[in-house]
């Protein structure tokens, strides 16, 4: 192992059209508008025809154009989804066609979880001696669910998120993480192939708070940082009042809490780098901000990451080396 960490270069979010709000599923189901903000602080979610694949191969494309990368500097894909194309191959192997890349790709399936997961096993990859790493989380949830059921219909929505993730000497970014499953828990929420999505939301509800506090803590005390030190709290993003119960259990406010819930709804492995795409670009994370990735899905699942923000804009120059003098070495 070599002291080598990662900096996030290039971020880039894509919400399909195909905006699907309250009412228009009031129209379908016996719901109401009312009802679904109250339940989930959702106001619409988007259902595309595009596939994962092509999802994420347009939010990859914007944030390899922000890190300067051409397809021949990325030396992997890591492609979180839970929606895959096809049982096989992988959707990866899908967008790495399409992106033109020359390198390995592989799919991350940890629900929710996945993007999160996908962020800490391509930091352990830079630090083995890997250059560039594109991190995708990316989904089609509304292909797996019955449109009519207002169980699920109303939470899942469709999106892509990406990050570039360039090596740098010395500690990088991430300063601590939790990765976690409870196999016990596959019942509560599971797809089986060509079935539509089951759920019992009370009891993913329960774990979920539960899971991501103390992952969140975990993650925290790997990190030798506590709450006070952070900045910026990016929860999965999966109902507001899961997010509302976890971070008030960490003595957090929402203020600094991203909810882009309402308009995305819940993205799965999309939602947390849709979520943080949008508070860079808002520019509410700034150089040398803490900023607490905390997430739970199927599986049950869990993962969370403390990363320090190496200072990265969309409007600055590109590359790792210019941020890494300003990190912890
Ligand atoms: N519209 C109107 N009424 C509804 C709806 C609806 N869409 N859904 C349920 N109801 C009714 C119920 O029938 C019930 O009626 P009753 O009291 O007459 O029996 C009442 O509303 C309350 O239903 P609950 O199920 O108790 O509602 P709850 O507050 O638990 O909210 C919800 C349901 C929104 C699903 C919530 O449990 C939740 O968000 N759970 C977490 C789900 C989640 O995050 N899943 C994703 C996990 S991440 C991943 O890996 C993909």
């Amino acid at each position: 192992m070599t002291n080598r960490g990662g900096i996030i270069t290039g971020w880039g979010g894509y919400l399909p059209a195909g905006v699907v709000t309250n009412h228009d599923l009031a129209k379908t189901m016996d719901t109401t508008d009312e009802w679904i903000r109250n339940r989930t602080g959702i106001s619409e979610r988007r259902w595309s025809d595009m596939g994962p694949a092509a999802l994420g191969v347009e939010a990859a494309k914007i944030a390899l154009d922000m890190a300067g990368c051409g397809p021949q500097d990325i030396d992997l894909l890591v492609f979180a989804t839970c929606s895959p194309e096809y049982i096989l191959p992988g959707s990866s192997a899908i967008v790495q066609h399409s992106l033109g890349l020359t390198c390995g790709a592989f799919d991350l399936g940890a629900a929710c979880s996945g993007f999160t997961y996908s962020l800490v096993a391509a930091h352990g990859l830079l630090n083995m001696g890997m250059n560039r790493i594109l991190v995708i989380g990316s989904e089609q949830l509304s292909r797996i669910i019955d449109k009519t059921d207002r169980n699920t219909a109303i939470l899942f929505g469709d999106g892509a998120g990406a990050v570039v993730l360039e090596a740098c000497e010395g500690e990088g970014e991430l300063l601590g993480f939790d990765l976690g499953v409870d196999g016990s828990a596959v019942n509560i929420l599971y797809t089986r192939h060509d079935e539509i999505t089951h759920m019992d939301g009370k009891e993913v509800f329960r774990r979920a708070v539960r899971a991501m506090v103390s992952s969140a803590n975990l993650a925290l005390e790997r990190a030798k940082l506590t709450m006070d030190d952070i900045d910026w709290v990016i929860p999965h993003q999966a109902n507001r009042r899961i997010s509302e119960a976890a971070v008030s259990r960490l003595n957090w406010p929402m203020e600094r809490t991203s909810a882009t819930v309402e308009t995305n709804g819940n993205t799965s492995a999309a939602s947390i780098p849709l979520a943080l795409v949008a508070e860079l670009d808002a520019g509410h994370i700034k150089a040398g901000d803490h900023v607490l990735m905390c997430g739970f899905g199927a599986g049950m699942t869990w993962a969370s990451a403390v990363l320090r923000w190496g200072g990265v804009t969309r409007e600055g120059g590109h590359g790792a080396a210019a941020y890494a003098a300003e990190l912890p070495s």
